[in-house]
């Protein structure tokens, strides 16, 4: 497996484009499952996690083919309805092929995803939300096993213990879609991608009202068609270069980032001594690389993102002041503080929140990525401490990250890539 090595670098300077939020795109792949017709999605990243998705989609029999960041999805011919073990441990969000596959096919047999390094990630949301649209499901050595003889629409609770399940919306929504009669989604997620898989479904011939809000209502049609559609652009890569720029200095002008996406992040960088300007269709971030301590509690959309508590932990870490990150969606999620630490950050954890002492420098160190943002918080760190860094464990790097380092290294960033075996 390759190694990243990253050496200070600082200021980083330039323009850069985000990708296309691969957030977005998985649901939006399975949402291809509910027509007979070919779709084409424009604008996807080429991560690990969207190959995943491929493979997942042609082991069900429908055509997947990737062309620069263009997919054709053909579910012409498509009677598969099972997503196996190897696929879904791999990627958790392989659970939303459940809702469609039930919808279309009438029976869906899933892996259950399991829990992963950031904490448990029960599915309990996405199975009560199919149930009330009547599926019968049952777990069966390891598999979900779902069937109906017809959806029929319901009014569904969506909240858990840590806010709504962006997923199980996604989930919902699709299965509703094609349901007979009116479903209500109440306690839905507002997430931005929420908003873009809503789209795409409409772009469909589906009939859905109040996405982006808490209450999501649908009525189902008896078929959807193919469509076209641009994948939003990706706020957790522009965050991360966001904060990046803040931490290591510099000017750097973010084609594609939307300010009414990354509200909370704007609002905390800023009161971390970045300056971050809206432009027509970008964000410029300016920074001089001196920062102060701040507080932050991750939340739904449009709280804090919890992709984000990794990256801004590294931030906190070199920030003036005694910082304190709270952790309200995964209370689990601080496999990073240990890395940190060895870098000589002065991170404890208590409970579901980190305490970080600010500390005048950060030393190089060989890491390991314990998780795809975990990777991206340890490269930041790497960005900005004496010597270098040695980073290990870059396939998590890539499941979510289109090239993460030779978008930084373009900025004037110092990383290279070093192959192995
Ligand atoms: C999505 C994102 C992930 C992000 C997360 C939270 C994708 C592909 N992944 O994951 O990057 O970190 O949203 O913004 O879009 N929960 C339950 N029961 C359920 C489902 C979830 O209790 O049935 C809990 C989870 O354990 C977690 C919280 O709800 O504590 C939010 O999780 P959820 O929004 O479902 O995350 P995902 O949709 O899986």
């Amino acid at each position: 497996m390759d190694k990243l090595v990253i050496e200070r670098s600082g200021p980083l300077c330039g323009t850069v484009s985000v990708h296309g939020a691969k957030n977005a795109v998985l649901p939006i792949m399975a949402a291809c499952l509910l027509s007979d017709e070919p779709s084409v999605i424009t604008n996807v990243p080429p991560v690990t996690d969207v190959f995943t998705m491929m493979e997942i989609l042609r082991g069900l029999g429908v055509g997947a083919a990737l062309a620069q960041d263009r997919l054709t999805i053909t579910p012409d011919a498509y009677t598969g309805v099972v997503a196996p073990y190897e696929l879904v441990s791999r990627m958790r969000a392989s659970v939303c092929v459940l809702g469609p596959l039930l919808a279309k096919r009438g029976r869906a047999k899933v892996s259950m995803p399991g829990g992963c390094v950031i904490g448990a990630r029960p599915i309990d949301l996405h199975l009560k939300g199919l149930q009330a649209l009547g599926a019968s499901v049952e777990i069966k050595h390891g598999y979900i096993i779902a069937s109906t003889s017809g959806l029929r629409g319901a009014r569904v609770q969506l909240g858990g213990s840590f806010g709504s399940s962006v997923l199980a919306t996604g989930n919902v929504m699709m299965a509703a879609s094609l349901a007979e009669g009116e479903t209500l989604i109440e306690q839905a997620a507002c997430e931005p991608e929420v908003v873009d898989l809503a789209n795409f479904l409409l772009t469909m011939g589906a009939r859905i009202e109040g996405c982006g809000s808490r209450v999501i209502r649908i009525r189902g049609v008896a078929r959807l068609r193919g469509a076209r559609h641009r994948i939003i652009p990706d706020r957790i890569e522009a965050g991360t270069l966001m904060i990046a720029v803040a931490m290591a200095g510099g000017d750097v002008t973010i084609d594609g980032a939307r300010a009414e996406h990354l509200g909370a992040v704007i609002d905390k960088l800023t009161e971390a001594g970045a300056s971050i300007e809206k432009l027509n269709g970008a964000l410029r971030v300016q920074s001089d690389g001196a920062l102060k301590a701040v507080e932050v509690t991750t939340l739904p959309f449009p709280g804090f993102p919890t992709d984000l508590q990794a990256q801004m932990m590294a931030l906190m870490a070199v920030s003036r002041g005694v910082s304190l990150l709270t952790e309200k969606i995964y209370p689990e999620r601080f496999m990073h503080i240990s890395e940190l630490n060895r870098m000589g950050a002065q991170i404890t954890r208590e409970g579901a929140s980190a305490v970080v002492k600010g500390v005048e420098s950060l030393r190089g160190a060989p890491v390991v990525a314990p998780d795809l943002r975990a990777s991206a918080a340890l490269i930041l760190a790497g960005l900005v401490a004496e010597n270098h860094t040695e980073l290990d464990g870059v396939d998590h790097m890539e499941r979510g990250y289109a090239g993460l380092e030779e978008v930084l290294a373009r900025l004037g960033a110092k990383i290279t890539r070093v192959k192995q075996g």
